[in-house]
């Protein structure tokens, strides 16, 4: 039985083989992750896999709805894996916004599942570290973001020559519609022929603009005059004073695919254009509204990091320490007589914190001892008497003799 296409088993290292993942790597990145949303005092939350059909295709937009896994459960309800994880966070928030000061500053690592066509960073199923703020409309709540956006990625080692910031606005996107007389029931087809502009054909492009009122030249202009509306230089300047203003450039390409962004929108690459988007997002201030059906009213803004780019660009950067089984005690029984103290012992290393491993069934010393070599082990602990244990620290051969309750003293 082969494992679906697109979808990833996660392995311990060392891999057996290089077509699988790492789950000492997977959660290398999870815990960068959760450490610099706890420095910038984000709070955790998560939600359900599968949502109702309906979160999803009002809302996310036309790409993504083409790309969910969706099907009629046995109650006969219409429901999908979560593509995303916005619409369930603008769900949650707007059913129990009462109980929570604002700005709401939370943050989650949920699988999401995309039927996407299987390429160079795009899987069927990956994990997309979430911060959205919410309930604050002001810039300096942009400006907050990105710099959690550019200090994730600085956690793992990346710098301003491996990274870029691209930053974008939908509200000067919408004034360049609304000037050139843009029919106003096309705006958000506009949006998408702009997101596909670096992608598509010139040609291509020509005609959808044109069909859409504009002509190519116009928004080729726009983009290369790169100037920053009032709402981007005030993020520039917030920036700039925390001394991330060179992570970040204002470039008009960036629009967003998703339907529901109203103003500033982002996106990080690698510096070297080599991968697909390292993370996304921007602001949503309708989206609250829109799915608690006008009850609850709340301005947001988020963004979404993959796992996937991330991963290749941290070992393309040789970024990624080496796992080992992280063993530090390995408790050798070369006379059985001995297992019922060295069992306690055992119990008692993992009781004070110590990962501790041993031979479950009788085994030869030399087989032990090697066991104990693979995995890395800082110490060796040995009875020699029934009170009596030879520690042996592997890295710096030293040896010392010491008490049977005295052992964790001895294990610097
Ligand atoms: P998104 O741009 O669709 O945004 O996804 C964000 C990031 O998730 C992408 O830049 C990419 O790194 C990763 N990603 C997306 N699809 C795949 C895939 N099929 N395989 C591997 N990685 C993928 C959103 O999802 C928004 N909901 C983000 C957001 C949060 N906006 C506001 N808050």
């Amino acid at each position: 039985m082969e494992r679906l296409p697109g979808f990833r088993d996660f392995y311990p290292e060392p891999l057996p083989h290089s077509d699988v993942g790492s789950a000492d790597a997977r959660q290398f990145i999870f815990d960068k992750w959760r450490a610099t949303a706890r420095r910038y005092g984000f709070r955790e939350y998560d939600g359900p896999p599968l949502e109702p059909l309906d979160l999803f295709t009002t809302k996310s937009g036309e790409e993504i709805v083409g790309q969910l896994y969706n099907f009629t459960d046995k109650g006969k309800r219409a429901i999908a894996l979560r593509p995303e994880m916005t619409p369930t966070l603008a769900r949650m928030v707007a059913a129990h916004e009462r109980n929570y000061k604002k700005p709401i500053k939370w943050f989650a690592i949920p699988q999401l599942f995309r039927y996407e066509r299987q390429q160079k960073g795009r899987l069927r199923e990956h994990f997309q570290f979430n911060a959205d703020l919410i309930g604050e409309t002001d810039p300096a709540a942009d400006a907050e973001l990105i710099a959690l956006l550019i200090d994730t990625l600085r956690s793992f080692g990346l710098t301003e020559s491996d990274f870029v910031i691209r930053l974008s606005s939908r509200n000067a996107w919408s004034d360049f519609f609304k000037q050139g007389r843009g029919d106003a029931a096309h705006e958000y087809e506009f949006y998408q022929a702009i997101d596909k502009l670096e992608r598509a054909s010139p040609e291509e492009n020509e005609q959808k603009l044109t069909a859409l009122g504009f002509s190519l030249d116009a928004v080729n202009t726009f983009i290369k005059s790169g100037k920053p509306t009032a709402e981007l230089q005030s993020i520039l300047d917030n920036l700039a004073a925390r001394g991330l203003r060179d992570f970040v450039k204002v470039d008009y390409h960036v629009i967003r695919g998703l339907a529901y962004y109203t103003g500033t929108v982002f996106e990080a690459f690698d510096a070297k254009g080599e991968f697909r988007a390292i993370a996304g997002g921007g602001r949503y201030d309708n989206l609250v509204k829109l799915i608690s059906g006008g009850k609850v009213n709340l301005p947001a803004l988020g963004f979404g990091m993959g796992d996937v780019v991330l991963l290749e660009l941290l070992k393309a950067r040789g970024l990624l320490p080496k796992f080992d089984a992280n063993v530090d005690v390995f408790i050798l029984i070369e006379d059985e007589n001995l297992r019922a103290p060295s069992l306690k012992l055992v119990q008692d290393l993992r009781a004070a914190g110590y990962a501790v491993e041993y031979s479950l069934t009788p085994a030869k010393s030399d087989k032990q001892f090697k066991r104990a070599q693979e995995l890395k082990t800082t110490f060796t602990a040995k009875f020699e008497s029934d009170a009596y244990v030879r520690i042996r620290n592997l890295k710096s051969r030293e040896e010392i003799v010491a008490g049977a309750n005295d052992v964790a003293n001895h294990l610097g």
